[in-house]
């Protein structure tokens, strides 16, 4: 059975990930993740407990612990979205983000390419290593134009800077050591199980709680969203079909102002579990002070991945974000495990005695 590997598969989307290739391929899935904050093993919900996927919980910078699953696993390829990757958190500490996003991407490629090296001709040329990556590494718009694939990168926060500095990595691994690899950048994802200190889940978490909706600045910044569900696709698609050495931008075409989103969560939270009679969730928006250095606009085109691979999303920013809304009024029970650490070790102390 082919199998590959896939770091981060307990994150937003790389559960997202795993729950697609369970039911729409045949891969043997190897999902190495650290459960930082932001990884669950909840968030794989059926797809965790398939024979097809086994969770090694590891640190993407631990050499021995990688070197020991290459020669146990014998990967066909690598998916890498372990990261950390919330852009806040980045400009409050640096640190980890260093760590993760270079050292580990780094640790990764290195571990990938003793491996890759002692492979034969027919496997080396049929290995992927598919490294996830982000439309932020292009630095920020201004009203018009969109990032492309040739976009130079011009990162600007410390999150963007670190995975910026990443796909230099797996490109100069690429063309130094022929390591077929393939880089995606992404715009931003949306939809069920992702960690509540992002946007979208952070104004429906806090709307239903009735806290303020923190609104940097003037709520003007612009962002291209993607349902996660068709990231999972596109990743599929390219890791499959990719031409190695490639990039290929990933993006929904939905470009939205944050005050465009938070009017559209808070009009679908008034549709489907209203406040009382007399009080509207519209009156918890609050502006906050903006944060340092925040990029204006994002906005990608997808032409090349829509030309040569024939994605297309699914979802419309309407459909999507009704879903997603849905989802996390369905599903507190998910929010609250996730916030809750002492879940996260029982969950995980459960799955090892599998
Ligand atoms: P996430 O924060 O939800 O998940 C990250 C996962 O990586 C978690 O499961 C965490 O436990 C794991 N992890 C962190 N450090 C690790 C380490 N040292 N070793 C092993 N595992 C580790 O992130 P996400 O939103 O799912 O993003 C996944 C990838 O996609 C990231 O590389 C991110 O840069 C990229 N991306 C995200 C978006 C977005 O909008 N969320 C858009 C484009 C690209
Ligand atoms: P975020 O979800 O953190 O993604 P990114 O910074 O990677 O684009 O933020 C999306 C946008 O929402 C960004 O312009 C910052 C803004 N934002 C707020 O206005 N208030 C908030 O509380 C958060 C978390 C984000």
């Amino acid at each position: 059975m082919p199998t590959v590997f896939i770091t981060g598969g307990a994150g937003f989307i790389g559960s997202a990930l795993i729950r697609l290739l369970i039911t729409a391929s045949d891969w043997r899935i190897v999902n190495i993740d650290k459960l930082t904050y932001a990884g669950n093993l909840a968030s794989l919900a059926a797809a965790g407990r398939d024979p097809r996927h086994v969770f090694c919980h590891h640190d993407i910078c631990d050499r021995p612990a990688l070197d020991a699953l290459f020669a146990e696993h014998h990967p066909d390829g690598i998916i890498h979205l372990a990261a950390e990757s919330h852009v806040d958190r980045s400009i409050h500490g640096p640190g980890d983000f260093v760590q993760t996003n270079v050292v580990g991407t780094y640790t990764l490629l290195e571990a990938a390419r003793a491996y890759w090296s002692g492979l034969d001709a027919a496997a080396r040329n049929a290995f992927r290593f598919h490294h996830v990556s982000t439309d932020e590494v292009f630095g920020s718009l201004g009203p018009c134009g969109r990032f492309d694939e040739t976009t130079a990168y011009d990162p600007r926060s410390p999150y963007s800077a670190s995975k910026a500095a990443a796909d230099h990595l797996v490109r100069a691994w690429q063309h130094t050591y022929g390591l077929p690899t393939l880089i995606t950048n992404c715009s931003n994802n949306y939809g069920p199980y992702q960690f509540p200190e992002k946007l979208i889940p952070l104004m429906i978490g806090n709307a239903l709680a009735g806290k303020p909706l923190p609104i940097y600045g003037q709520g003007d910044n612009v962002r291209d969203w993607l349902y996660v569900d068709d990231h999972a696709r596109a990743l599929q698609l390219v890791f499959e079909r990719g031409r190695p050495g490639e990039t290929y931008c990933i993006g929904g075409g939905n470009e939205k102002t944050n005050l465009q989103v938070i009017d559209t969560v808070r009009d679908l939270l008034d549709r489907q579990s209203p406040r009382d009679a007399d009080r509207r969730y519209a009156e918890l928006k609050t502006f906050v002070a903006d944060r340092p250095g925040h990029d204006q606009r994002y906005a990608i085109d997808a032409g090349k991945i829509q030309r040569e691979l024939g994605w297309r999303p699914l979802e419309t920013f309407a459909s999507g974000i009704a879903k997603t809304v849905a989802w996390y009024l369905d599903n507190s029970d998910w929010v609250a495990q996730v916030q809750s650490g002492a879940y996260r070790n029982w969950l995980e102390r459960n799955y090892a005695q599998r």
